[in-house]
């Protein structure tokens, strides 16, 4: 059963996801079945639609926060979610092919509980059908006739942009031994913010939302997306693998400085002098050296500054969806959207 923070105003937020993933599906698996064999075989397994041999299978697709984000959005400006499944399919796409380059870069094996698209086919193949997918998000947008579809496209770009300028900060601090909390909280902003702020931008731009209904929805977003990339930075170091799909400890192994761990490192105390030592070797995490990393960011406080963190992003976020001044239900189940987002206990 929800609990009573879920429920939203009509729908629980797992309902909004549900029909978000029912909404958009139709009009992602056709965009998706325009693309050469080569990509979409691949592609079809990415989003577990198909399994390593070609057969139809049912797998986890994601859990369609982007999708859901622009369709609430559309709605909070006085518009309907039917006008902006283009926006809903473009954000979706655009955030799959990050997620096939992602786990390139992080070497990680395991995504949405199977083994990760480069594991299968090659890294070759991910990295392409990653570009084949962006390419796609475009093509969706252009072809949608949609009056806001030229500035949609170009607020797409502009997420893009910052996506990847996140996503090379992200791996630079791997090998840097001292990575600032300003820089660490740009390097987030820029890979996961930005992308939630376009998709709800989006998604209100399509639902013909003004320019300052579209500039909270953006802020809105973005603040989430902050918050939700620190959530997910948690769920990798205390998350379950069988609730969350991924690895635990990948980040640590990577000695990734994710928000949680700069903080920890900042702290200066003791655990903070032991968990640089370790992070200094080098080279991979190995061994016991992972989890006792774990137990170093708490005792460090890194745990603890960022649930804090999270929970005023989220208040932050929730005050600029008040500013867009939205109807009662849509502010509702964007407000219990982003509260599940938020979540670390799964
Ligand atoms: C994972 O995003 C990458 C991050 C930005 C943290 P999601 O957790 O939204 O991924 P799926 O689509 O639900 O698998
Ligand atoms: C999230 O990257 C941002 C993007 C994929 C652009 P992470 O590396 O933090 O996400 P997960 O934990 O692998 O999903
Ligand atoms: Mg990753
Ligand atoms: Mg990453």
């Amino acid at each position: 059963m929800a609990t009573t923070e879920e429920m939203t105003g009509g729908r629980s937020a797992r309902e909004v996801l549900a029909d978000a993933r029912g909404a958009v599906d139709p009009a992602l698996r056709a965009a998706v079945d325009t693309l050469p064999e080569s990509s979409r075989r691949i592609a079809a397994y990415h989003f577990g639609w198909r399994d390593e041999h070609g057969a139809p299978a049912r797998a986890d697709a994601g859990k369609a926060i982007r999708p859901a984000l622009a369709l609430l959005a559309a709605e909070a400006v006085g518009g309907t979610a039917e006008r902006a499944v283009p926006a809903a399919v473009a954000v979706e796409l655009v955030h799959n092919f990050s997620l096939l380059h992602d786990d390139v870069m992080d070497g990680d094996t395991t995504r949405r509980h199977r083994p990760t698209a480069w594991s299968v086919f090659g890294v070759g193949g991910a990295i392409l059908v990653g570009d084949a997918l962006l390419a796609l998000a475009f093509d969706v947008v252009a072809a949608s006739g949609h009056p806001a579809a030229h500035d949609g496209a170009r607020r797409l770009s502009e997420a893009v942009q910052r996506l990847v300028d996140g996503q090379s900060a992200d791996i630079a601090f791997e090998d840097r031994a001292e990575v600032g909390m300003a820089e660490c909280r740009r390097m987030a902003e820029a890979k996961t913010g930005a992308l939630l702020g376009c998709a709800c931008a989006l998604g209100a731009s399509f639902g013909g939302g003004d320019a300052a209904q579209v500039a909270h929805l953006r802020a809105f977003g973005e603040r989430l997306g902050l918050a939700f990339q620190i959530a997910d930075d948690l769920l990798g170091i205390w998350g379950d693998p069988a609730a969350t799909g991924k690895p635990v400890h990948s980040d640590l192994r990577n000695r990734k400085k994710s928000l949680p761990v700069a903080a920890a490192l900042a702290a200066g105390t003791p655990p903070a002098r032991e968990l640089a030592e370790l992070y200094r070797s080098g080279t991979e995490l190995t061994g016991g050296e992972p989890a006792r990393a774990a137990e170093l960011v708490e005792l460090a406080g890194g745990r603890a500054w960022a649930e804090t963190q999270a929970d005023l992003l989220l208040a932050d976020a929730l005050a600029e969806l008040r500013a867009a001044g939205p109807p009662p239900g849509p502010e509702a189940e964007l407000g219990g959207l982003a509260r599940l987002a938020t979540r670390r206990d799964h």
